[in-house]
């Protein structure tokens, strides 16, 4: 029997890997999987899974208040040892981009396990943006010797990069595979979610949505002080307009979001929601205004028109498909490109066409798949 230990620590590795994970639990027969947790993120990685009920073997339990890249990488090197040599997976599982996933995937190494990169071959070529992730995704790449890429052009980056294509299988992305298990729960007639039905008490059915969600390092500071500019202009100028932003938990979003854009009229502040009840608002907007790699994939799907508020992206896909615009953290240009949404209904509806270029559903069967043939 082939033994796996799936290792994540964040909140979008956790809603990306749950439907891998119950895709080995369901070949138990053919494999023996344990789930590590690092919990890089503790409340934002607990709402994941609780609601895709999930049960970790191991949880490190690292996160620290306002923690830096040093001290949690060697956290989660030393604390993965005793597991690894413990347990002796043959396969090592990682996910995308985070400090998790590049400690682990060396860790991984350290212990001689063969490294699954799900989410591989990303690239913006800017390493400094986003800042750590595409180094981290660099290293991953290069200590990894199965590459999951979720499409096409993440494909060719890698070979680009020189890996054997027999190593290399483009799946989808595995956020596909959430979302519909996320839909298709979150649909059935016993589902009940305390968190939704708290949102309707918020959400205005009569202005327009704009749902917004922010966190990466290289916006923190002047970044997140011109993007709360923004949000209130275009507060104050569209009364006809509700914003409503889940703020990350990290200090130093919350600081400047809670300071600059409190107490404004049409702007509700909330925590971070549940994955189902954060779909559920997604389905309900007009538009996005993010910095997320995994909203970027998922809104596109149900046909919302996303502003990203960065300079580039690895994502480029939904950009060619025209329903992402990258529009920085420049004031004046997320005012400019919002207002024009919100005014010109022929480019809005051009936006919201329903593209989803990054999967199927099935990437995870067939990541499974995979490794049954090895
Ligand atoms: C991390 C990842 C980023 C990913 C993002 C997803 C790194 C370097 N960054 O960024 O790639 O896109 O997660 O959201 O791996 N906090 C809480 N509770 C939580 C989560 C975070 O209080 O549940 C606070 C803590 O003070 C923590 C801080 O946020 O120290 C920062 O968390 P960290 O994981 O280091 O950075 P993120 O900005 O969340
Ligand atoms: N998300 C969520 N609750 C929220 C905001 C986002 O469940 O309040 C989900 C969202 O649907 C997506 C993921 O979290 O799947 C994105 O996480 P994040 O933006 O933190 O990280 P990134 O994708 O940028 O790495």
């Amino acid at each position: 029997m082939k033994k796996n230990l799936i290792i994540f620590g964040t909140r979008p590795e956790a809603i990306k890997m749950a439907p891998l994970v119950k895709e080995f639990l369901k070949h138990n027969n053919k494999f023996q999987t344990r789930v590590c947790i690092t919990a890089q993120h503790r409340e934002m990685l607990d709402q994941v899974l609780s609601f895709f009920e999930i049960t970790p073997d191991y949880d490190l339990n690292l996160m620290k208040l306002n923690q830096n890249l040093y001290s949690l990488t060697a956290d989660i090197i030393t604390s993965l040892k005793p597991i690894l040599e413990e347990f002796k997976p043959d396969y090592v599982y990682v996910h995308g981009d985070t400090t998790t996933t590049m400690a682990a995937s060396i860790a991984g190494f350290y212990s001689g396990a063969k490294i699954c990169h799900v989410e591989a071959g990303l690239r913006t070529f800017n390493k400094r943006s986003p800042f750590p992730e595409e180094v981290n995704r660099s290293v991953v790449g290069s200590v990894s010797d199965y590459h999951f890429a979720p499409t096409k052009i993440s494909e060719q980056n890698l070979r680009n990069e020189n890996i054997k294509d027999k190593n290399i299988l483009v799946t989808g992305n595995t956020v596909i595979d959430a979302l519909q298990f996320s839909i298709q729960k979150v649909t059935s007639s016993t589902f009940y979610d305390k968190e939704i039905e708290n949102l309707k008490e918020i959400f205005n059915p009569n202005k327009k949505l704009i749902l917004v969600t922010g966190h990466r390092r290289e916006n923190h500071g002047q970044g997140f002080i011109n993007i709360c500019s923004a949000l209130k202009q275009i507060a104050i100028k569209n009364t006809d307009v509700q914003i409503i932003y889940p703020v990350h938990l990290n200090p130093n979003v919350q600081k400047p979001v809670y300071e600059l854009l409190a107490n404004i009229d049409n702007v509700e502040l909330i925590a971070p929601l549940s994955y189902p009840a954060f779909v559920w608002l997604m389905d309900k907007s007009y538009l996005i205004i993010t910095d997320s790699g995994g909203v970027q994939e998922e809104a596109p799907s149900l046909g919302k028109p996303v502003l990203v508020m960065r300079d580039t992206t690895e994502r480029p896909e939904a950009v060619e498909a025209g329903t992402v615009v990258l529009v920085g953290t420049n004031t004046e240009k997320i005012v400019k490109e919002t207002t024009k949404l919100l005014t010109h209904q022929e480019l809005y509806h051009q936006m919201s066409a329903l593209h989803n270029p990054y999967g199927d559903g099935k990437s995870c069967e067939r990541i499974v798949k995979f490794i049954e043939q090895l």
